[in-house]
């Protein structure tokens, strides 16, 4: 059991509301952030018992901001834990949160879970992380869950959002104008899915890179004269397989 768990399974103060296999991932993603000067933002208080958690876990140096859009929830401001009342459902909100919030190092959204919440938090605070911090997003059940606007593959869920954020992590791939690098897959370093819950890891990326060493064994791809009539037929055969993104043949150069 993490401390994570420990602390939750002990609990005897604030209620905290949590899928018991988080706690695994939470101290997958967040150990390396424990006992650093960090800022953490959780969007969605309930009764303030995660929020003493994370105080808990990460230590005095931490700042918690819980965000609610329940204002009861500001009697739960304590030392290192500022509430700050509004919907995540409101873009203009999460903009002012935006601009008044210290630059993030960790994001986790337990709010509403509804898909526009979910996604609107995504598009306005995910720039606001910092370059090596974490954005989660807790309870993408929701997204299956006629109620909160889910549905299997139904249009506009979170998790139809975030396949997209796939695309974008392997940007750099991509063969068609059309689809081109963007500052997201410049952020991102890794998407992890689980069970309900998606964490991102950014970190600023290049262009990644390729090469090889050693010495070949065995000739690659179709040995062909390089500038001989066969090879300039399979090219062209090449480009026309690829205009309808069909697999081509691998040709040496
Ligand atoms: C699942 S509970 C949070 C649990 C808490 N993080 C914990 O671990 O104990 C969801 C919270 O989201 C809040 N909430 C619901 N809709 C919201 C919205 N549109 N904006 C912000 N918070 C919202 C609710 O008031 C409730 O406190």
């Amino acid at each position: 059991m993490n401390d994570l768990e420990s602390y939750f399974v002990n609990n005897s103060g604030r209620q905290i509301f949590k899928w018991h296999h988080y706690f695994e991932i939470y101290d997958r993603h967040f150990q390396r952030f424990r006992g650093k000067k960090i800022v953490v933002v959780e969007i969605g208080v309930f009764q303030g018992g995660s929020l003493q958690m994370w105080k808990n876990y990460f230590g005095t140096e931490a700042r918690i901001y819980g965000v609610d859009i329940n204002p009861q929830v500001k009697e739960l401001t304590e030392e290192n834990i500022e509430i700050i009342v509004g919907s995540q459902s409101d873009r203009s909100f999460l903009r002012k949160l935006r601009a008044e919030l210290p630059p993030i190092d960790i994001l986790i959204d337990d709010g509403g879970h509804k898909m526009k919440q979910q996604i609107f938090t995504f598009q306005e605070l995910f720039d606001k992380i910092k370059p090596d911090g974490v954005y989660v997003c807790e309870d993408l059940a929701t997204s299956y869950q006629l109620g909160y606007g889910g549905g299997y593959k139904r249009r506009g869920t979170f998790i139809q959002f975030s396949k997209d954020l796939i695309d974008r992590l392997n940007a750099f791939h991509s063969e068609q104008n059309s689809f081109r690098v963007d500052g997201l897959t410049r952020s991102m370093d890794s998407l992890h899915f689980y069970d309900n819950v998606l964490v991102i890891e950014k970190r600023s990326r290049e262009r990644p890179i390729a090469t090889k060493t050693g010495t070949p064994v065995f000739a690659e791809g179709l040995s062909l004269p390089s500038k001989g009539i066969a090879y300039q037929l399979l090219f062209l055969v090449n480009k026309i397989l690829q205009f309808f993104r069909l697999p081509s043949f691998k040709l040496n150069k």
